[in-house]
C-alpha cells in the first residue's frame, strides 16, 4: 500500500495497531482502528454494547461506517469521486456506460472480449416478457415513471429466479430496466411501446425506445446518445448514500436482487435524494414565471421559517465542490451550444449558483451546487420530462446498486442490518380500561 494518501492522512500507525480508548462510567475500553486504503479511520465499536452495554448515536448516520467497500471512494473535502480507483473526470471523457457497469460490478474495466461479450449479453435480454406488458395497462394515465419501474423491478422477481445464476439476473435486471423506464414513460404519454433495436447502443436503445412512433422512422440523435453517456455515467455510483445504503439494507435479510434494487429505486425517488433533478428544474420553472427573480429565492432558501431550500445545493458528502457538477456545468452549455438551444433555465441557474456562492449562508455551510443542479438542464435539452428525471438516475445508479449488493452478499462479515435506539417513549404502565380513560 502506497504511505501517501489522497486525503494525506497517515497509512498506519508507527507503532503497532491503532487503538482508541473509550472511558465510561469508570471503565476503559480499547476500540481497535480500522484504516481504509486511502487513509480513512474507522473505529470499531462491534464489541461496544456487549462489553459496556451502551450503543452509538448518530441520526442521519453522517459519522457511521455500515460496512467495508472497495468499489468507490469519495473524498468530499477536496471532491475527488473515483470508481474502483479510476477518477470521475476519466471516466467521464473516455468510457463508455457498459464498461463502468462492468468496472463497478466485477471490479476492472472488460477487455475488449468480454465487453464484447457483455454488450451481446446486455443487448439480447432487453425485451420484457409479454405478459409484463399488462401491468403498465393498470396502471392510470400520467402515473408517475417511478411508481411503474419501482413496481416493474420488483415484479422481474416473479419471472426470474433466484435460483438462476446470479449473472444472468444482473444481465437481465441492466438489459430490461432501459425497456421499463421507456414503457414507463410511453404508458404515461399514451403513445404505444416501442420495442428494443439491437443493433443500436444502451444509451441509443433507450431513446429510441422513448422517442420513436411506429408510424414513422426514428433516427437518435448522436449527440443525446453521447450526452445520456456520460449522465449515466456520473451516476452509476456514490457510495453508501440512501438508496445503496437501502439496497444493502434490504439484501442484508437476504432477500433477492429484483426486490433489493427496487427498494433502492423507491428511496432514490425523494427529493433530498434523486428526486432533487425534477425539483430542481420545478423550482427554476417557479423563479422563470415569477420574472426570473432569483434574488428573492435566495433569500428565502437563507429564512429557515420559510421552508424553502435550494434544491440542487449542499450535499452530506461534499464540501467544496461536487466534482460531477463541475462536469455537468460544462456538459450543459456544450450541449445546448451544440443544439442552438438557448434555455432561460441555464441563464437562471447560473445566475442563482453565481449569487449563492457568494453569500455567506451558503458559504459558511459549505454548500454548492451538486450532481442534479445541472442534470435537469440537460434532460430537458434531451427532449426528456420533468418526469422522467428520476428514471434517468436510477438508470444510470443501477450498476453501483448491483455492485453493493453483489459486494454485500460475499462478504463473510454481511449481518442482518439491525441498529438499534434510544427508547424515549413511556416507561411502564398498566393497561386502563376506556371507562377510565
Ligand atoms: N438550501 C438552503 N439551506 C440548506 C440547503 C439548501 N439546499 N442544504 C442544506 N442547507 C442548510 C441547512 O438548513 C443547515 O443549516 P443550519 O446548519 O443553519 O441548520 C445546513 O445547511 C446543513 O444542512 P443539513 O440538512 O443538515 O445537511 P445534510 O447533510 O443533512 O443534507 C442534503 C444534505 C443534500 C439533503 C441537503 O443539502 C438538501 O436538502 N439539499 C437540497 C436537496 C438536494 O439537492 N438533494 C440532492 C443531493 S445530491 C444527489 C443525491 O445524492 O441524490
Amino acid at each position: 500500500m502506497s504511505q501517501q494518501t489522497t486525503n494525506g492522512a497517515a497509512p498506519s500507525a508507527p507503532t503497532g495497531p491503532r487503538v482508541a480508548r473509550l472511558i465510561l462510567d469508570g471503565r476503559e475500553l480499547e476500540l481497535p482502528v480500522v484504516i481504509g486504503s486511502e487513509g480513512e479511520t474507522g473505529l470499531d465499536i462491534m464489541q461496544l454494547r456487549a462489553k459496556t452495554g451502551a450503543i452509538t448515536l448518530d441520526q442521519g448516520y453522517g459519522n457511521t461506517g455500515a460496512c467495508e467497500s472497495s468499489i468507490t471512494f469519495i473524498d468530499g473535502e477536496r471532491g475527488i469521486l473515483r470508481y474502483r480507483g479510476y477518477p470521475i473526470e476519466e471516466l467521464a471523457e473516455k468510457a463508455d456506460f457498459v464498461e463502468v457497469c462492468h468496472l463497478l460490478i466485477y471490479g476492472e474495466l472488460p477487455n475488449a472480449k468480454e465487453l464484447a461479450d457483455f454488450t451481446s449479453r446486455l443487448t439480447r435480454h432487453t425485451l420484457l416478457h409479454e405478459d409484463m406488458k399488462k401491468f403498465f395497462e393498470g396502471y392510470p394515465g400520467g402515473a408517475h415513471p417511478m411508481a411503474m419501474l419501482s413496481a416493474m423491478v420488483a415484479s422481474l422477481s416473479a419471472y426470474y429466479s433466484e435460483d438462476d445464476e446470479l449473472d444472468l439476473n444482473i444481465v437481465r435486471l441492466l438489459a430490461k430496466a432501459i425497456t421499463i423506464a421507456a414503457f414507463s414513460y410511453k404508458k404515461n404519454i399514451g403513445q404505444p411501446f416501442m420495442y428494443p433495436r439491437n443493433e443500436l447502443s444502451y444509451c441509443a436503445n433507450f431513446l429510441h425506445m422513448m422517442h420513436a412512433v411506429p408510424a414513422e422512422p426514428f433516427t437518435v440523435n448522436p449527440v443525446f446518445a453521447r450526452v445520456l453517456n456520460l449522465l449515466l455515467i456520473l451516476h452509476a455510483d456514490h457510495e453508501q448514500n440512501c438508496s445503496t445504503s437501502t439496497v444493502r439494507m434490504v439484501g442484508s435479510s437476504q432477500a433477492n436482487l429484483f426486490a433489493s434494487i427496487a427498494a433502492g429505486i423507491c428511496a432514490l425517488w425523494g427529493p433530498l435524494h434523486g428526486g432533487a433533478n425534477q425539483a430542481v428544474i420545478e423550482m427554476l420553472e417557479t423563479i422563470r414565471q415569477d420574472g426570473s427573480n432569483y434574488k428573492k429565492y435566495v433569500e428565502m432558501a437563507k429564512d429557515k421559517d420559510s421552508g424553502f431550500r435550494l434544491m440542487g445545493f449542499g450535499h452530506r458528502v461534499y464540501k467544496n465542490f461536487d466534482p460531477r457538477a463541475s462536469i455537468l456545468k460544462k456538459a450543459a452549455a456544450e450541449v445546448l451550444g451544440q443544439l442552438g438551444i438557448q434555455d432561460p433555465l441555464l441563464d437562471i441557474a447560473k445566475a442563482l449558483e453565481e449569487v449563492a456562492l457568494h453569500d455567506e449562508f451558503f458559504v459558511s455551510r459549505k454548500l454548492y451546487p451538486n450532481v442534479d443542479f445541472y442534470s435537469g438542464v440537460i434532460y430537458r435539452a434531451m427532449g426528456i420530462p420533468t418526469n422522467m428525471f428520476t428514471v434517468m438516475f436510477a438508470l444510470g445508479r443501477l450498476p453501483g446498486w448491483i455492485a453493493h449488493w453483489r459486494e454485500m452478499r460475499d462478504d463473510p462479515k454481511t449481518r442482518i442490518n439491525r441498529p438499534r435506539q434510544i427508547y424515549t417513549g413511556a416507561t411502564e404502565r398498566a393497561y386502563k380500561p376506556v371507562s377510565e380513560r
